[in-house]
């Protein structure tokens, strides 16, 4: 390729002027013509412009030009404009077809399009007409006839239509004239004729000079020198059996195949009838694809010969004889095709990784398909495996595009291995696969989940603060951050403090821990909102509830109610001198804050002035004498008698109880003896039961007008009918007893009256009923709401009823 920039130069610009000369053929192309040579950078075209889209546009959607195969990208796109990105030779590209178009895809994405743009090399006449070789020698016997043709080689200019050979003249002479004819394909070659007859005498050889001429402007030529040998009259030349020898031979004909045999036959005799053949006017790699024979004239394939390299060859074959004449022929080869050529798969573009939440039909990579056979063993069909939820759908030309089916969940299938299968129609039909990787990426679409629809925790009370109460878990299958699952407590009150200062959660393990220790006999249980969170964005959340169940630990020791354990006072039990072997004499009454064995109160009598006199329930609590009470047993009678619980371990508390056997309060003056045996100066004593006794009959009077009054206008809802009087500071806050313990269980009756005052005035004067002398409905009832076997005790309305009613006189 001879290039002249001066001229190229000129004719770039004014191309660049008209090239926008484009057209948008009917299936949506945009071509554009562009002639060979253009300098690399020269702008072409605007696509942007062309396509009706802006720069940005073509930006945002990565618009980039995509070439077929393997080719070579001789343009680029910038900004919105198509430039030269390599020079075009067409010569090089496209040789001698007329026609020499560049096809390649601008491929946009979002959503995916492709727009093919076709570029039209056009030809410039940048090469001259070049004969094969620069001498041609004839050899012509001195016979011929005047009006004999010779043909002559023909010149060769790459360039095509009017840049190509137009036409030959002969420089002017007295023996020839030169005749230009036609080929079928309208190629041009030229035929000497001789004019005027030979003579070897006058004139050995002729020399002529012969020129090819373009018909590109400017015009081209190139020139030949023709030197004629004038031979003898007896001399022949080897006469080839044809002008033109045609052979068709498959791709990959193995070496050695026999593609034709040429044979010239020579008139003379003898050594100078001998024909050699060689190949003339061959390439240097048609040299190494053919070989002939010398002496048979066999050619024969010596190379691989690929249809899809060159797909016709053409030279020439000399017969020479023993004298050096030689005569040509052409030789044509056709090569067919053969399917050697798999389909290969290109991938486009591919978006990937697919985010798991696209809906059905979006297009995830683009695909092209090429075949370098021709025909059917072009033809491809493709396609992926089945059981994916993606599908291949044809697209413009070769392309598929590669589109969701179904819903993705990257929880279930992460990533998916697709092989996209081509298989040409070819027999055998060849194929090719290619595998690719979709994988899915997360979208935070799960929420975390529990591991159980709720939690139960039990702590025993007097928990260590810290220690940990229970422990949730909750599961979240997304990725990474949008698995990530921290836990909460949702705020809220306890009874009226805020949850925080009774539990917090380690948010990462969703471990629960106490804050303080809890007090069962405060409260039994509450429950708690725990949040697990997501880190996506936006977060997902769900929530579960954990029950704490706070368990009873024997933390209470029991508490005697009566008699009133109060050190500083005594009270004294009057026994009828009559009484009999299992009557009852009395009973200590206790409670138990805590619940269950571990307020399982028992009763033992750990000390008493008469052993065997007096015997105490185990569970009752009721004292009754063992046998009938004589006037020989000491009148004052003293008690010690501990109460257990049952817990483990247990814990106890002892109380004393003074019996009086008598029936008269005039025998009183003796107590002084029971309660003070050690210390007391028995004149306060004296003074004391004088004083009492005034008081008490006062009293008892004052109070039983009183409390009938009180107890007609309003039932009492008490644990006694009547009241033991019981000081405020003898009960627990709360507390409970397991039915058929016994600890509360009693129906008796007991009156009471109490006085308050100095230490050695205080007295109670306490008498025993049967258990029918009690209304069951002012017994201590068991509230009907409470399934677990629980007593609600309310304290206000006990000790509002209780101190209302405790200076109350049964009758
Ligand atoms: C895809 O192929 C890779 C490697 O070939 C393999 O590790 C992976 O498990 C495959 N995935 C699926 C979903 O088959
Ligand atoms: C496909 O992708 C997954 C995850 O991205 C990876 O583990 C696997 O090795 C990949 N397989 C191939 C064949 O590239
Ligand atoms: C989490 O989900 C969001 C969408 O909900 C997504 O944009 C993000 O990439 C995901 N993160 C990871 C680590 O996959
Ligand atoms: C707890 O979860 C339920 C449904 O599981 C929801 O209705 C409720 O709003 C959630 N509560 C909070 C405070 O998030």
């Amino acid at each position: 390729m001879k290039t002249f920039n001066g001229i190229l130069h000129f004719r770039a610009v004014f191309w660049t002027a008209f090239t926008a000369l484009f057209a948008r053929t009917c299936n949506g192309d945009i071509s554009y013509s562009v002639p060979e040579e253009m300098q690399k950078g020269t702008v072409f075209g605007n696509v942007a412009k062309d396509l009706g889209l802006s720069v940005k546009t073509l930006l945002d959607r990565k618009a980039r030009i995509d070439v077929e195969g393997n080719g070579r990208r001789f343009c680029d796109l910038q900004g919105g404009e198509l430039v030269i990105a390599e020079i075009i030779d067409r010569e090089k590209l496209c040789g001698s077809k007329t026609s020499c178009a560049l096809n390649y895809e601008l491929v946009l994405e979002n959503p995916l399009e492709l727009q093919q743009i076709k570029l039209q090399v056009e030809d410039i006449n940048d090469n001259s007409p070049r004969f094969p070789k620069s001498e041609i020698k004839l050899e012509i016997r001195e016979s011929v006839d005047k009006g004999a043709r010779f043909r002559l080689d023909e010149a060769h200019d790459p360039d095509v239509g009017r840049n190509g050979i137009q036409t030959y003249s002969l420089e002017k002479n007295d023996y020839f004239t030169l005749l230009v004819n036609s080929h079928a394909n309208g190629r041009k070659y030229s035929e000497l004729v001789l004019d005027k007859e030979l003579d070897r005498e006058l004139q050995q050889e002729v020399t002529l000079l012969l020129t090819a001429s373009d018909g590109g402007s400017p015009q081209r030529s190139g020139t030949a020198v023709i030197r004629v040998t004038v031979l003898d009259a007896n001399d022949n030349l080897p006469v080839f059996s044809e002008t033109i020898y045609k052979a068709n031979l498959p791709e990959n004909a193995p070496v050695g195949t026999v593609v034709l045999i040429v044979s010239a036959t020579d008139a003379d005799e003898g050594a100078n009838g001998e024909v050699t053949y060689e190949l003339s006017h061959i390439s240097d790699d048609e040299l190494r694809l053919f070989s002939i024979d010398k002496n048979t004239g066999e050619i024969k394939v010596v190379g691989t010969i690929d249809y899809e390299d060159k797909y016709e060859y053409e030279f020439w074959v000399q017969a020479k004889d023993g004298a050096g004449l030689a005569s040509d022929a052409k030789v044509e080869i056709e090569i067919t095709d053969v399917n050697d050529n798999a389909p290969l798969i290109h991938i486009k573009s591919l978006h990937v990784p697919i985010p798991e939440n696209v809906p059905p039909g979006t297009e995830v990579g683009i695909f092209n398909v090429q075949d370098k056979d021709t025909g059917g063993n072009r033809q491809v069909r493709c396609s992926i495996q089945q059981n994916v939820p993606f599908k291949l759908n044809p697209s413009i030309k070769n392309y598929y595009t590669l589109v969701t089916t179904a819903e993705l969940d990257r929880e279930l299938v992460g990533d998916y291995n697709i092989t996209i299968t081509a298989t040409d129609e070819g027999s055998p039909p060849l194929s090719s696969s290619k595998t690719i990787n979709l994988s899915v990426s997360d979208v935070n679409d799960n929420p975390p989940v529990f591991e159980e629809q709720s939690y139960s925790a039990y702590v025993s009370e007097n928990n260590k603060p810290g220690s940990s109460v229970c422990s949730v878990t909750a599961r979240d299958p997304d990725w990474r951050q949008n698995g990530t699952v921290f836990y909460s407590l949702l705020p809220s009150e306890v009874n009226g403090v805020p949850l925080s200062s009774y539990l917090s959660i380690n948010g990462d393990t969703g471990v629960i821990h106490a804050v303080r220790a809890f007090d069962y006999e405060q409260f039994r249980s509450f429950k708690v909102q725990v949040v697990a969170r997501d880190n996506g964005s936006p977060p997902l959340s769900s929530n579960v509830t954990v029950s704490v169940f706070i368990t009873d630990e024997n933390d209470n020791s029991p508490q005697i109610l009566y008699p009133t354990p109060e050190g500083n006072s005594f009270m004294t039990e009057m026994v009828p001198k009559a009484a009999l072997s299992g009557s009852l004499l009395s009973k200590v009454i206790a409670v138990d804050a805590d619940s269950g064995q571990n307020a399982w109160l028992s009763y033992q009598i750990v000390k008493s002035t008469d052993p065997g006199l007096f015997t105490i329930g185990v569970h009752s609590g009721e004292i009754r004498a063992q046998r009938d009470i004589s006037d020989s047993d000491n009148m004052k009678q003293n008690l010690v008698i501990s109460v257990k619980d049952n817990g483990q371990p247990s814990l106890s508390t002892t109380c004393a109880v003074y019996l009086l056997i008598s029936d008269n309060l005039a025998e009183v003056p003796e107590l002084k003896d029971m309660s003070y045996e050690e210390n007391n100066s028995k004149l306060t004593s004296y003074l004391i039961i004088a004083l009492v006794s005034v008081s008490t009959f006062f009293l008892t009077f004052i109070i039983l007008i009183i409390a009938v009054r009180l107890c007609h206008r309003r039932k009492p809802r008490l644990l006694f009918d009547g009241a033991v009087a019981i000081p405020s500071a003898y009960l627990p806050p709360n507390y409970a007893d397991v039915d058929g313990t016994g600890t509360l269980r009693s129906t008796y009756n007991y009156d009471a009256y109490m006085t308050t005052g100095s230490r050695t005035s205080d007295f109670k004067f306490v008498t025993s009923y049967n258990d029918n002398t009690l209304p069951s409905a002012t017994t201590l009832e068991k509230s009907p709401g409470d399934s677990g076997g629980c007593i609600d005790f309310n304290c206000l309305d006990f000790f509002e009823d209780a101190s209302k009613c405790s200076t109350l006189v049964n009758n």
